[in-house]
């Protein structure tokens, strides 16, 4: 392999390749270049270290001033420009990328890629660069579908670039399709994906997360105020350090993360039976839904009405009685241990009172490896928030603290614990 002789002395420029948090930002000709300061954002919101070259074109679209600040360094345009080049020259702002992301990525862009061009700044780092390559593609819809563009695309694949869009909507140029440029948010957590080490390759994790509801009737249902928040963000997690990731989730809105396969599900028994058709392949549970512990005996066929209401004692109350549901992750605790215990077992629980006894209660009833209690009394913490506080409970060691974190950081957390445990099991 060959490799560039480093004669340049190390500098705070200069960041070893150990934290893989450089990006370097290749800008295309096309409307969609106006969202790049927002994408500087995202990325450097991540952590991310960010360097912009344009294209020519690119100019037209987007100032380069908006670029710099947001990013904090200085823009690159041309190829051959000595000032330019005497800050940073070309090779090494391709050899020091650990991502390029070409966003927005024109039709021309592309092809020049494929035909491996070099005739202007970016084409040339994107020749020059031995990093991985992300392509955010924006054109018109009928640029896109042509077939000269898609075989660009499928060659540029086969080389391993990988792509993110484009979406599909209402185009500047008038038409509809296939054509916008991903949102920023959704490029960003692309490149934290590409660039995230993939510490669980080779895993399985199967994940229940949101509520369950519970049908009275076509209208009415039992349910609760779990949003999926917390299960969702240790799925992306999950998926991002390179699992193989189930996601068996209750009613929500929320997005499917990137790589993970979604099984959705509404009632208890529901999310019961898709477990256990996922268990057998998964090498960790991890139990984040808070599914309901009783379900309506009735599920009435037609709405209930309040006229055919007449309750026990004649007052036009309604009784309703209710039946167990399935306990899931008391059954997968019991059948992993039954199996020899090489899966990781997690549970949750989500109490307003006695939280460290009532998950150390669970942990032993439900056959887990470790219980995340979390505190639902607590603002910020628990059900519908951004945020959790939480308490890993251990059966042979001390309960861990964690403070107020966004669920993504107790999700990363709790997948430390997860890596752990799993290579403890395979020694
Ligand atoms: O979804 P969010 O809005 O982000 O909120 C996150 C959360 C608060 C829902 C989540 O962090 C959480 O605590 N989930 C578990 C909530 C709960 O209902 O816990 P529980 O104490 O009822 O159940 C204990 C454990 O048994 C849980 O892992 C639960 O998934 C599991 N369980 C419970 C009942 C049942 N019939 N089957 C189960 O598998």
């Amino acid at each position: 392999m060959s490799r560039r002789f480093e004669s340049r002395p190390q500098t705070a420029d200069t960041v070893q390749k150990s934290d893989p948090r450089r990006v370097l930002l290749g800008i295309g000709g096309g409307i969609a270049a106006y969202k790049g300061p927002e994408l500087v954002r995202a990325l450097t919101a991540r952590g991310f270290e960010v360097r912009c070259a344009l294209t020519a074109a690119a100019l037209e679209f987007v100032a380069p001033l908006a670029l710099q600040t947001m990013s904090g360094h200085g823009v690159r345009v041309a190829l051959f420009d000595r000032e330019e080049e005497g800050q940073i020259d070309h090779i090494r702002l391709a050899d020091e990328a650990d991502l390029v992301v070409v966003a927005p990525a024109t039709a021309d862009l592309l092809a020049k890629m494929a035909g491996g061009h070099a005739d202007d700044l970016l084409t040339t780092l994107l020749l020059a660069t031995r990093a991985p390559v992300l392509v955010a593609p924006a054109m018109n819809v009928n640029m896109w579908d042509h077939p000269a563009t898609q075989a660009n695309v499928e060659l540029l694949r086969e080389r391993g670039v990988s792509f993110v869009g484009p979406d599909a909507g209402y185009l500047a140029c008038g038409w509809e399709g296939a054509g916008r440029m991903s949102d920023p948010a959704v490029i960003a957590e692309r490149v934290e994906a590409l660039l995230a080490p993939r510490t669980l390759a080779g895993e399985t994790v199967l994940i229940t997360a949101g509520g369950t509801r519970e049908p009275l009737d076509p209208v009415r249902a039992l349910t609760n105020r779990s949003s999926g928040k917390m299960g969702f963000a240790i799925a992306a997690a999950a998926a991002r350090r390179g699992a193989e990731v189930v996601l068996v989730a209750g009613p929500t809105p929320l997005p499917t993360p990137d790589g993970v396969k979604r099984v959705d599900v509404e009632t208890a028994l529901e999310m019961h039976e898709a477990v256990a058709t996922e268990l057998a392949s998964a090498t960790v549970f991890v139990g984040a839904a808070a599914v309901a512990d009783f379900r309506p005996e009735r599920r009435a066929a037609h709405k209930i009405k309040k006229e055919s209401l007449g309750g026990s004692a004649g007052d036009g109350s309604l009784e309703l009685r209710l039946v167990p549901n399935p306990d899931i992750l008391a059954e997968v605790g019991a059948r992993s241990r039954a199996e020899g215990g090489a899966r990781v077992v997690v549970g949750f629980a989500a109490e307003s009172r006695d939280l460290r006894a009532a998950a150390r209660r669970k942990l032993s009833q439900k056959q887990c490896d470790l219980v995340v209690a979390n505190d639902i009394s607590r603002a910020e913490a628990g059900f519908e928030s951004d945020s959790n506080a939480v308490v890993f409970v251990w059966p042979d060691r001390d309960d861990e603290v964690l403070e107020l974190a966004p669920k993504p950081a107790i999700a990363g957390e709790l997948l430390d614990r997860i890596e752990a445990l799993r290579r403890e099991r395979r020694r």
